[in-house]
């Protein structure tokens, strides 16, 4: 019998369909978006720009720029059928399943059908983070900012929702969150993404594609590291007791979230650049004890396994030091991942293959039936 091979395990390794949207390169430690590496865009561009990249092919001339702006603004606005499902979520829901109903319900008011071209996918950007924020800010019983708000910058639309207190957005914040959407915005064949393609290929609706992939990103495997690393960061006190404490959890073979990737086997190239943000933002408020804490693990998990951190790892840094909850921390990423699964699912529509492989079958051989009275 022939057996799946161990290296391709978990589909590791193999080439299972072309996109001209993102890679992570041939030596597997870069990453570029649509030939655009990740250092430029994140270094010289917004998430509005990468956005529009990433569903239209092209960065944005100055006139398309201000009229994408001008659409993400003008989609904000929360249904109140929306709303009123949101209310009804309670208070200990995980985010990751309020944005997986929302994105739901959505479908049910707003049918992808009513809506022309890409207009689904523009929508659906524009409105997550009130999506996101209302649920948050009602449960909690928190002051519901305004949905039409003329807040300028997307990220800092979406950090006056999400935000754990009510003090003024800084600057700081503001570019750390527009650089952090940029670098979770998309990531090839990752497992949301395959299986926003899976669920395209059946000709699917959007919303199907895009609350299987809420639904993927969750796990800890994916997504829901960042939450882990962060409580893992702060369950130490001292940076001696972080390294004793990780060298043990090491020892038991315990994985360490945050760390290693499935494709990337020397660094992750999005790591370095959220570091230094993360290390601004703990240099202006009084974080260094936290940010020197992450930097222990960084280095232990360095020198007993030659494991680099992951983008989730000092993301989570950077999203605590901007005071917002930690369970909100993967909802994040599917906000910014939206537009990476939106350009996938037209992508696959655009030269659609049923996505269907073999199993390697391990199970009896045909064997009679035995009649129910003889089991
Ligand atoms: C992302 C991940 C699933 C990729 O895994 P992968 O390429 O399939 O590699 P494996 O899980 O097979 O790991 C290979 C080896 O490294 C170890 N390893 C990998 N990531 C590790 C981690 N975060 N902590 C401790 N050990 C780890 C494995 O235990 C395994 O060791 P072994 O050979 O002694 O059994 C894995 O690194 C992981 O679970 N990381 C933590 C979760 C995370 O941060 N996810 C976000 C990814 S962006």
């Amino acid at each position: 019998m022939s057996k799946v091979d161990k290296k391709t395990a978990g589909l590791r390794g193999l080439k299972v369909g072309n996109t001209a949207i993102c890679t992570v390169g041939r030596e597997g430690k870069h990453l570029h978006y649509r030939g655009y590496s990740i250092e430029d865009l994140a270094d010289k561009s917004t998430f509005e720009e990468v956005s529009y990249l990433l569903l239209f092919g092209e960065l944005p001339t100055q006139s398309q720029l201000s009229e994408w702006k001008e659409k993400l603004q003008e989609n904000r606005s929360l249904p109140d059928k929306l709303k009123s499902v949101l209310e009804s979520i309670p208070k200990t829901a995980h985010p990751m399943a309020v944005m997986r109903t929302a994105v739901s319900f959505l479908g049910t008011i707003e049918p992808e059908e009513d809506l022309e071209g890409k207009n689904a996918a523009t929508r659906l950007l524009s409105v997550l983070p009130s999506v996101l924020g209302y649920w948050y800010r009602y449960s909690h019983k928190k002051p519901i900012p305004d949905d039409s708000s003329t807040e300028e910058t997307y990220a800092g639309y979406l950090l006056k929702w999400i935000k754990n207190n009510d003090e003024p957005i800084s600057e700081t914040e503001r570019q750390m969150m527009d650089c952090a959407l940029i670098l979770y915005a998309e990531h090839e064949f990752n497992a949301s993404t395959f299986t926003a393609r899976v669920c395209a290929s059946t000709l699917s609706d959007y919303y199907s594609c895009i609350t299987g992939a809420i639904g993927t990103l969750r796990g800890p495997l994916h997504g829901g590291a960042n939450e882990a690393a962060m409580k893992l960061i702060l369950s130490f006190s001292s940076e001696a007791e972080a390294e004793e404490k990780i060298k043990e959890m090491l020892s038991k073979k315990q994985k360490i979230m945050g760390f290693g990737h499935a494709v990337y086997k020397e660094r992750d190239p999005r790591s370095p650049i959220i570091k230094s943000w993360a290390k601004k933002l703990c240099e202006k408020k009084n974080g260094m004890k936290i940010f020197n804490i992450a930097e222990t693990i960084e280095k232990v998990m360095w020198d007993e396994k030659r494991l680099f951190p992951n983008l989730d790892f000092y993301s989570a840094v950077a999203f605590y030091m901007a005071d917002i909850d930690i369970p909100l921390f993967t909802p994040i990423f599917v906000i910014s991942r939206s537009t990476g699964w939106s350009a996938h699912i037209f992508e696959q529509r655009s030269d659609n293959v049923l996505i269907r492989p073999n199993a390697n079958y391990i199970g009896p051989e045909p064997r009679p039936y035995i009649p129910l009275e003889q089991r």
